[in-house]
């Protein structure tokens, strides 16, 4: 053989260890594919093509000369997922950690320079102590080339990021800075600094868990949108959640065959209860609505009061947020109106329609709410669906009270099409309240106040407890029964299909941050 080819297929075979020649960390490899395994599990089978396997790194200083390790710690390239055009990199956690150096950087930095020039989703596989620590402020600047391209790529592709091991520093602002993170639960944390930096800065005892584990940012901090069990269901979880996004925001999403035929659901008619404050299943109404096994639900176990994901209807993909009466009554809070508003802005980047299911009391009351801000994090809801240009159809299913009903896609903030049920309630709040204040006087002169108290608020029942003082406006276009709530929606997403607005002469709006 040629010595040149034979020197080349050497290479290449080391290169493929994908880092197997540097020690394996016994603990964390227990549970863990590799990276090169990940990469490959991905991808659709034999359409992996790797980019850079050769690149070392370049650093002398604290005996680093001697330990070069071809790929330098990150798996990177393209292929395949379901067919469709995939960028992906995969940092390999026994090489330094997985941390982060100068060439590291610039491979993923290549990948992501074409990802977003050709058009197409690119995936990070994180598994890495962030910064090289050997490599001072060069492997800082390799970050910061990362960041900035995480910024430029936000609305142009979708970046999604797995968290597949222990991730400190950078590890963690990138997958910040994309639209999704999905973390393996058990064996991935987060945290801008572990548990020793803690106990010596704070002197507060943690473990990595405790500090930044798959359960406490998919319920405490909201940073992971979806937790996996095993690496396997991980990759699988970021296959799904591809099956719902376009390539880039000049595509729309890949839609599936559909023939429209009756669409009746009978089993919608029962689920919301009669008696108003009793709490039912928003996902019910939610089944009932979409094509059959269609939900991917996204921040599952983050501000439960709010539900927000994926589906398809009628074979198209639709972002879903939709109050959910089972938690704190449904009511909007900081978190749920942060969680909403990142969702529906996501959508909005990448020409997915937006369906909202509202039932909704109000905002939360009370100082803590207050105190944290649920003015300007409420602010940041009624903001997202303000500016957003893809179709968005809201359907009533009960309470519509004071500010919510303005801020859950009302047609005053640009919703397109506002159907509501015949039970829908639309005040600015419900009809007990409402008679304590404005029929104070005459309650607390009456004889018997209980029984003024029934009078007035059947009376105030009477006239805004229902849909129809908003649809004689145009608020509501259509009262609807909830059987037919399906069929009205496909029919309606198909007539916004090609929905097109001219947006303001600006270089970018200031939404409440
Ligand atoms: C170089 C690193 C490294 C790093 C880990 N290693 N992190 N090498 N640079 N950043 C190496 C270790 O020396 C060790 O090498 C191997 O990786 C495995 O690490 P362990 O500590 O044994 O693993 P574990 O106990 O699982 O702990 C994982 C960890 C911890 C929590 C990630 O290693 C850690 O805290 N690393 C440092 C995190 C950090 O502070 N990074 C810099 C952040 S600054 P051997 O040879 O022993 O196997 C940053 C700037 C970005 O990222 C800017 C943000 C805005």
């Amino acid at each position: 053989m040629d010595d040149k080819i034979k020197i080349l297929n050497d290479k290449i075979a080391l290169a493929k260890l994908g880092g197997g020649q540097a020690r394996i960390d016994k603990q964390h490899q227990k549970k863990k594919l590799t990276a090169r395994e990940r990469v490959l599990y991905l991808l659709d089978e034999g359409s992996f093509e790797e980019i850079g396997a050769l690149v070392t790194h370049r650093t002398k200083d604290f005996g680093m000369a001697d330990q070069q390790f071809y790929g330098d710690g990150v798996v990177t390239g393209y292929g395949t997922v379901n067919g469709r055009l995939t960028y992906v990199f995969a940092q390999d956690f026994t090489v330094f950690g997985g941390s982060l150096s100068e060439t590291h950087a610039e491979k993923i930095c290549k990948i992501m320079d074409i990802a977003v020039n050709v058009g197409a989703p690119l995936i990070g596989l994180n598994d890495s102590g962030g910064a090289r620590i050997q490599e001072g402020v060069r492997s800082l600047g390799g970050y910061a080339d990362i960041f900035y391209k995480n910024v430029q790529s936000s609305g142009v592709i979708p970046q999604i990021s797995a968290i597949m091991g222990p991730c400190a520093g950078g590890a963690v602002y990138s997958p910040a800075m994309t639209d999704f993170t999905v973390m393996v639960q058990d064996t991935s944390y987060m945290f801008v600094t572990g548990p020793s930096v803690v106990k010596t800065v704070t002197n507060e005892e943690v473990t990595s868990e405790e500090l930044g584990g798959a359960s406490v940012h998919s319920s405490k901090s909201g940073v992971a949108h979806i937790t996996s069990t095993n690496d396997v269901e991980c990759l699988e979880d970021i296959k799904k959640l591809l099956s719902y996004l376009p390539q880039s925001n000049k595509e729309k999403p890949v839609a599936i065959p559909f023939e429209l035929k009756e669409e009746l659901r009978d089993d919608l008619e029962t689920i919301v209860p009669e008696n108003p404050n009793k709490p039912y299943d928003m996902h019910k109404i939610i089944t009932g609505i979409i094509d059959e096994d269609s939900f991917y639900e996204i921040h599952k176990d983050y501000a439960e009061n709010i539900i927000v994901g994926f589906a398809r209807l009628g074979g198209k993909s639709v972002g879903i947020v939709a109050n959910q009466p089972m938690f704190l009554a449904g009511v909007l809070d900081v978190n749920s109106s942060k969680k909403a508003a990142r969702f529906v802005r996501f959508c909005d980047c990448f020409n997915i329609p937006l369906l909202v299911l509202e039932d909704v009391p109000g905002f939360l009351p009370g100082t803590d709410q207050e105190w944290n801000g649920i003015i300007v994090n409420g602010a940041k809801l009624l903001y997202a669906f303000s500016e957003a240009t893809v179709p968005r159809i809201t359907v009533i299913t009960r309470k519509a009270y004071g500010g919510a009903y303005d801020v859950m896609n009302s047609k005053h903030i640009g919703a397109d099409m506002n159907f509501a049920w015949p039970n829908a309630e639309i005040a600015v709040m419900g009809a007990k309240g409402a008679a304590e204040i404005i029929f104070k006087r005459e309650i607390s002169n009456a004889e018997d106040k209980e029984a003024k108290l029934k009078e007035k608020e059947a009376e105030y029942a009477k006239l805004f407890a229902n849909p129809y003082s908003a649809a004689e406006r145009g608020f509501i276009d259509e009262v609807i029964l909830p059987k037919d709530t399906r069929r009205k929606l496909i029919k309606a997403f198909s007539m916004l299909e090609n929905k097109n607005v001219a947006k303001p002469d600006r270089k970018h709006g200031n939404i409440p941050l």
